[in-house]
């Protein structure tokens, strides 16, 4: 993906008119040995042959932190699968980032544990496919996947780190939103986020069997609501209310370019970690380019930043500057187009496209799930 050392680059904003990084998501492999059906990173997965060497992630952190990022989360597919992570976690902590290890952690053991707080991790994320043995090791194709990560959960607590869960919920575990909370409780997390699935990728893939129905979707948010009262100051709830059944979009990345990016295993550099399903930008690579460049002005940053980009309705909205026109990853994949008003918007001239995606996707019988998995060509 990387060429843009090549192209005729316009020049961007000066350097005071850019925006102040915030934080950086650091996916250090796409290897995973889960396959969940509704993973987040790209349908065509990078090779772990081209991988960023730990000082090269170093160089990286570094560059972030200079650019006033505070927040490193480090990801993947699963990082710990990365033989060299507590390196990667070393040059995290060197650079002075706040270090948030978001895993699958079922390849967690007591001795990676105890690296992994010496090298410096702040806190650590577990993905929670279900509250149940059966529904996870069904959403991950694993079996005991359950068992490992309730042990997991343990060995980050016992050592003191704060945990979060973070169950992506959909039509086959949003019913068990409430078994998740009491999980949540049992475990010690102090937090829990409960986000519906977002569908680019491989959820997109995938959107027919995941879609939950209307029903669930109002009894989940009524079991969110009422937990949040009962375990106030015990367990925080987060909750990610689904795109498809909402009135007016979230402000997707909080505005593209304007306090995250995402860096690829590879090191491509990304406005959003779904940014690659936008096939008409091309991503500048930290091999090449200096962050600090390619933050204030590489073209795929510089697309879609602030709101000179955007059509009507947005451009004559008064919201525009609180949503940011939504999600370009999701104007993309529904409406052929990135540059339009995500059409979650009630004031989407596409709004009717997805919800005739909705319907479509409620009534449709469970179907198989395509795993995610290295598929070829
Ligand atoms: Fe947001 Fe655009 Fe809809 Fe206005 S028209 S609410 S800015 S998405
Ligand atoms: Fe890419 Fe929303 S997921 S901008």
């Amino acid at each position: 993906m990387s060429d843009a050392s090549t192209l005729e680059r316009p020049a961007g904003p000066a350097a005071a008119d850019t925006p102040i990084l915030l934080g950086l998501l650091a996916e250090v492999t796409h290897k995973c040995p889960l396959q969940c059906p509704y993973c987040s990173n790209p349908v065509a997965l990078e090779a772990p042959s081209g991988e960023l060497t730990p000082s090269e992630w170093g160089r990286v952190f570094r560059q972030a932190a200079a650019l006033g990022a505070l927040q490193l989360h480090l990801s993947g597919g699963e990082p710990l699968v990365r033989r060299d992570i507590v390196d990667i976690v070393r040059e995290a902590r060197a650079a002075d980032l706040y270090v948030n290890l978001i895993t699958a952690a079922v390849t967690l053991t007591p001795e990676k544990a105890d690296a992994l707080v010496a090298a410096g991790v702040d806190h650590v994320q577990v993905s929670l496919q279900d509250a149940t043995a059966e529904g996870c090791g069904r959403i991950t194709n694993m079996k005991g996947a359950y068992e490992k990560k309730r042990a997991a959960c343990r060995l980050v607590t016992e050592r003191g780190l704060p945990l979060t869960l973070n169950a992506v919920v959909h039509r086959h575990n949003l019913d068990n939103v409430e078994l998740m909370i009491d999980l949540a409780v049992e475990l010690g997390a102090h937090r829990l986020e409960v986000a519906n699935t977002q569908y680019y990728g491989w959820a997109l893939a995938n959107r027919a069997a995941l879609m939950p129905r209307p029903d669930q979707v109002e009894h989940a948010g009524k079991v969110v609501e009422a937990a949040r009262e009962r375990l106030r100051g015990t367990l925080a709830i987060d909750y990610v209310a689904p795109d498809y059944y909402a009135r007016y979009p979230k402000p997707c990345m909080s505005g593209w370019g304007r306090e995250f990016l995402a860096v690829s295993p590879s090191g491509d550099v990304l406005p959003c970690h779904a940014a690659a399903s936008i096939p008409d930008l091309t991503f500048d690579n930290v091999r090449d380019v200096p962050l600090a460049e390619i933050w204030r002005a590489s073209p795929a940053f510089q697309r879609f930043r602030g709101t000179d980009w955007m059509r009507d309705p947005c451009r004559s909205c008064a919201r525009r500057e609180e949503d940011f026109g939504g999600c370009r990853c999701q104007a993309m994949m529904v409406t052929g187009d990135a540059a339009n008003t995500d059409p979650v918007c009630v004031l989407s001239p596409h709004r009717a496209a997805l919800d005739a995606a909705l319907e479509a996707a409620v009534s449709a019988p469970d179907t198989l799930f395509r795993w995610r998995r290295y598929e070829r060509g």
